[in-house]
This record gives structure tokens, sequence and C-alpha cells, in this order.
């Protein structure tokens, strides 16, 4: 949408409202407690500590959005729905859902932000334990589909040891080490991460394939997670960083790099010829959530490769549908 007028400026005006009607009822447990069963407004505002005239109001609204449904006065939930945000489904996202939720109140700062050209309520994952593990779990419900894409994509059949740069839920060495059982693989991240990483690795029984090497990539003159590595993944890291930050961290992990070896990176890769929404609000989203973080080109990262002595830089297209990937090689 373009000019649509003032309907349809309305419209993008009110779409916070629709975004908070979700976050209220995650906080209240509502999909929870309508996973499999159906309830009167009563019954759940005595469930969730609410108030019957306020639950009675989410509920109709929820009910007009189409994520629940109202029958006999009483309410139930979608089994889609229940299954992505009910907090007993194996499957829920609830993770992500608190961590856009703290995503808003950073973008309530937007215009702040524009001014002084960087986040104001940032590094946070570094130091605040309980926003880190909630962090990591969102980037576990967000990448793990991305991850099994990237296990399906490559051939990894003559590589020992992956290195997963700022590795967070570990979801990248788990999808690819449970598609090559001989391959092991080192998570290294932030140490306050690691203690979520750790709680991945054991999830998927991985303990004695996935190690955890701590790290602050940006910070550390030189690195000592040892050498033998021959892939290296770099996911969603460098969005974090700025540019010369993120060329003087590929330079220093090249060092590690096994002659021969490949180093992946997966990134929101922009291309500015060619204007994505999706990509320009997670460029933003960067502007607001970091210090100097933002999308970078392909031509931007191939240039940090080129520099760190890496070449057959190419992207890879095809798997994801949006400029996502870019693979070099060591001589
Ligand atoms: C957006 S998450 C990506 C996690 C995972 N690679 C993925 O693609 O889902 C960024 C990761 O980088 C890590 N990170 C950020 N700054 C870092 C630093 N200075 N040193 C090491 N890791 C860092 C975070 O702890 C987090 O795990």
């Amino acid at each position: 949408m373009t000019a649509a007028g003032w309907p349809g400026l309305l419209g993008r005006l009110r779409a916070y409202q629709e975004s908070e009607l979700l976050f209220a009822a995650a906080e209240l447990d509502v999909f929870t407690h309508l996973a499999g069963e159906s309830h009167t407004a009563g019954e759940l505002a005595g469930m969730a500590g609410a108030s019957e005239r306020g639950m009675r109001m989410l509920l109709d609204a929820l009910t007009a959005t189409g994520l629940v449904i109202k029958q006999d006065g009483c309410y139930a939930s979608r089994p889609e729905v229940s299954a992505l945000l009910a907090a007993h489904s194996p499957e829920n996202k609830l993770n992500a859902v608190r961590l856009i939720r703290h995503g808003c109140d950073q973008w309530r700062e937007l215009a702040q932000c524009v001014r002084q050209g960087s986040g104001i309520k940032t590094g946070w994952f570094a130091h605040d334990a309980e926003l880190n593990r909630s962090f990591i779990g969102a980037m576990h419900e967000i990448g793990f589909a991305n991850a099994t894409a990237i296990a399906a994509h490559f051939d990894f059949s003559s590589r020992q040891l992956l290195l997963d740069v700022g590795g967070g839920p570990a979801s990248y060495s788990i999808a690819i080490l449970r598609k090559y059982p001989h391959m092991r693989a080192t998570v290294a991240d932030l140490p306050l991460t690691l203690e979520a990483s750790r709680e991945y690795i054991a999830r998927y029984d991985m303990q004695g394939r996935v190690n955890t090497a701590p790290v602050d990539l940006y910070a550390d003159a030189a690195f000592d997670f040892g050498s033998g590595y021959d892939v290296m993944l770099v996911s969603n890291v460098l969005h974090m960083a700025g540019p010369e930050d993120n060329e003087a961290m590929i330079g220093k992990l090249a060092k590690h790099l096994d002659a021969g070896g490949m180093m992946i990176v997966h990134e929101s890769f922009i291309d500015h010829a060619v204007p994505s929404v999706e990509r320009a609000m997670f460029a933003l989203h960067m502007l607001v959530a970091t210090d100097e973080g933002r999308c970078y080109s392909y031509a931007e990262v191939s240039e940090w490769l080129a520099a760190a002595g890496l070449d057959d830089i190419h992207p890879v297209e095809g798997v994801f549908e949006q400029p996502s990937l870019l693979v070099a090689s060591k001589p």
C-alpha cells in the first residue's frame, strides 16, 4: 500500500492495537487456559486474576480477529493458535512474543533514536539474565526452521568441525549435527548467552558433540577457541554491530578457519535497489535495539570476507525468499 488515503493511513496508525491485544492475551495466559477447553468470560477472569468486564472485552476482540471462537457464551481457542501460544505446547512461540513486546518499548523511542543515530536501551542481552534467556529462546523459536533449511541445503558430508559464531541457542549446530552424525560443533558466544545455549544443547541430547566457548566477538583482541574448524557459520550476528567491528571480527575469525574451510554468513541482507518492507523494518529495529547495528548488503559483507583473505565469495539464492546467504572459502 503506497497512497491509500486516510482510511489506509488510519489502519496503519491503529495497527499497534492488534499487537497489544495479543501481548495482553499472552500475558494473561488466555491461550493456555483455552487450549482444548472452553470457558465463560467469568471463568477465564477467575483463572487469570482479571476483571470479568475486561476479560469479556478482550475475548470479544480476540473473537473478532478470528483467534478465538465464541459459542453459547463460551470461548475456545483454535487448535493451531493454542499450538503456538499455549504455555504447555511444545512448539509454543511465547519467548518470541515476549521479545517482540520488548521491541515495542524500544520502538516507542524511535524518534529519539533517529535524532541520536543509535538505540537507547541496548546491550541488555549481555547482562540481563532473564531477558537474555527469553531472547535466546525466541531465537530458537524463530530460527530452528531456518537452521533446518541450511542443514538441508549444504553438503557437509566432508566437513568435521563447525564453529557456530554467536550461536545463541545452538539451533544451527543442532540442526546440522542431526543431519551429519559424524560432525562436532563449538558454539562461541557471550558467557551469559552460553548458559542458555547449554540448556538447548542438553534438550537435544547433543552434550557430547557440541561444546561451548565463551568469547566477546567484538571486544576480545584475539579468540582462543582453538583451530581445526572446517566450517564457520556466522548467523544473524553482523546486524547487531557496526561495519568496522564486523570487518575486524571476520578478520579474527578467518585466522581460525582451516585451509579449504568454508564460512557461511546467514544474514538479513538488504538490497537498496529492491526495497523490502520486512528488511527495512528489521534495519530500523537494529537502529532502536543496538548501538551501531543495521542491515548490510552482499557487497559490504563480501568486502570484509575478501579483506580477511577468503575467496570464492558468492551469494546462495533459493534457500530463503529474501537475500540471506553469502559463502566464502579459505584458500
Ligand atoms: C540474533 S542472535 C543469533 C543467534 C543464532 N546465531 C541465530 O542465528 O539464531 C545474536 C547472537 O550473537 C551473540 N552476540 C552478540 N554480541 C556478541 C558478542 N559481542 N560476542 C559474542 N556473541 C555475541 C548473542 O549472544 C546472540 O546469541
